[in-house]
């Protein structure tokens, strides 16, 4: 397979060496990198992507689950072409703030205030930020397998083993306000927390970069009355489920309210963005005409709100806000759902598909995925040889990643995943 790879992507591999002159491991974020190089694209539009050297592939990994509505919408890049000869970044207030505010607070049933970020990382930390702020406490309660960005605070305990830091060069002081709980095990997360004041609890309502777990609904029900009785604030991080599960979110999806929600991905219309909403008297606390210091909390930055990013985001939202466009996104998740299962189950392969939504991931396993060990307990190995073999066929996840179907996805495109997993299952002999 990589021999295959290596002849078709000569361009790819001169622009890699050179990428490693300049850049770490040649690449701006190291979840891109793949052996024995990534391929480098010129040209994205739909469900497809193009490499230098002419290969095109169905993608399904959407620019990070960014492209809901395929890459490079139409409709998108025209109302974001026409803001731009308006202005790039205005750095001073402007309407559409306030227009795509209003239409957080219309769609996300949580939302009473909203402010922006430029990335889901920034969004979690002034997420954290405020509720120790209005908690007045400083523990923060985090999953196993959780991904909320880079934030020091947060960044702990995404993959086994958990005890290995995450990162070199996060201090002590930074984790040591940050209890770690198996997700979808309410039990063992009470009893971690014991008897500590927890300022919040921030949980994805389905795990995303662990390999598509959805939280349990007694799991989340579990945890919105543990934050009633511990006065601590319930944060749902919807970086991923945010207007994709629903036109809510993952708290539509699973009729749970949390009290501060993070957003970011699918809100920036493909354009950079992150962003914080919850209720008024939270989100207040970041307003310093209110809390003067030292009660208020800080929240800001340069290109926060920034104009391109606000017309794609706004467009965006108005594409989905009905629930048409999600609800036949869902269907076809649910087909390539039907269809992976029922290879794995005639090739009699030890395979589950773990589907919420559009979203998905195999996991070779027999076991049920429910939290990240057993995803991690599962073949990585036939999971990285799965993606490669789908890559030398045109059809690109990022290998062992979860993948994303967009409403660019056609019917050919499912029924060619779902083929080529068959061929996969047969030419590797399972
Ligand atoms: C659930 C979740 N939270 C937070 C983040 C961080 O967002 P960003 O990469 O925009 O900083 C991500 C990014 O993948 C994510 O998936």
């Amino acid at each position: 397979m990589e021999a295959n790879y290596v002849s078709k992507t000569a361009k790819s591999m001169q622009l890699h060496r050179r990428a490693k002159q300049v850049l770490p491991a040649g690449v701006s974020y190291f979840i891109r990198y793949f052996k024995p190089y990534p391929f480098y694209v010129d040209w994205a539009k739909g469900s497809k992507i193009r490499d230098v050297d002419g290969n095109v592939y169905t993608d399904y990994w959407m620019g990070h689950y960014t492209h809901i509505l395929g890459h490079s919408p139409s409709r998108i890049v025209k109302a974001v072409k026409e803001q731009i000869e308006h202005g790039t970044h205005y750095g001073v207030c402007h309407e559409l703030e306030i227009a795509l505010a209003e239409q957080v607070v219309k769609m996300v049933p949580s939302a009473e205030m909203v402010r922006f970020s430029n990335s889901g990382t920034e969004a979690a930390m002034y997420a954290t930020r405020l509720a120790r702020s209005y908690t007045g406490k400083n523990k923060i309660v985090k999953f196993e397998g959780g991904w909320h960005g880079g934030y020091d605070a947060l960044h702990l305990a995404v993959k086994p083993p958990f005890e290995l830091l995450e990162s070199n060069g996060i201090t002590d002081g930074a984790l040591r306000d940050t209890i770690v709980a198996p997700f979808n095990n309410l039990q063992e997360t009470k009893k971690r927390i014991n008897d500590k004041e927890i300022a919040a609890v921030i949980v994805e309502p389905v795990i995303g970069a662990g390999g598509c777990i959805p939280a349990e609904k007694e799991f989340l029900k579990g945890l919105r009355e543990l934050c009633h009785e511990k006065d601590a604030v319930l944060i749902f991080d919807e970086i991923i489920t945010g207007f994709r599960l629903a036109p809510g979110g993952g708290q539509q999806y699973y009729g749970v309210i949390p009290d501060i929600t993070i957003l970011g991905k699918i809100l920036g219309g493909g354009f950079p963005i992150g962003g914080v909403t919850g209720r008024r008297d939270i989100m207040e606390r970041m307003d310093p005409l209110l809390y003067e210091r030292p009660k208020f909390s800080f929240q800001g930055g340069t290109f926060t709100a920034n104009p391109a990013t606000l017309t794609a985001g706004l467009e965006m939202l108005r594409n989905l806000e009905d629930g048409r466009v999600i609800n036949n996104l869902n269907r076809h998740g649910r087909r390539v759902y039907r269809g992976l299962e029922a290879v794995f189950e005639r090739k009699k392969v030890d395979a589950v598909v773990n589907c919420v939504g559009s979203l998905f991931q195999v996991h070779f396993t027999r076991e049920k995925v429910r939290d990240v060990n057993a995803a991690y307990r599962a073949d990585k190995e036939k999971l990285a040889k799965y993606h490669s073999a789908l890559m030398d066929n045109s059809v690109f996840f990022l290998p062992a990643k979860n993948g994303a179907i967009s409403s660019a996805h056609s019917e050919e495109d499912l029924e060619k995943l779902i083929l080529e997993t068959e061929r996969f299952v047969g030419e590797s002999g399972y």
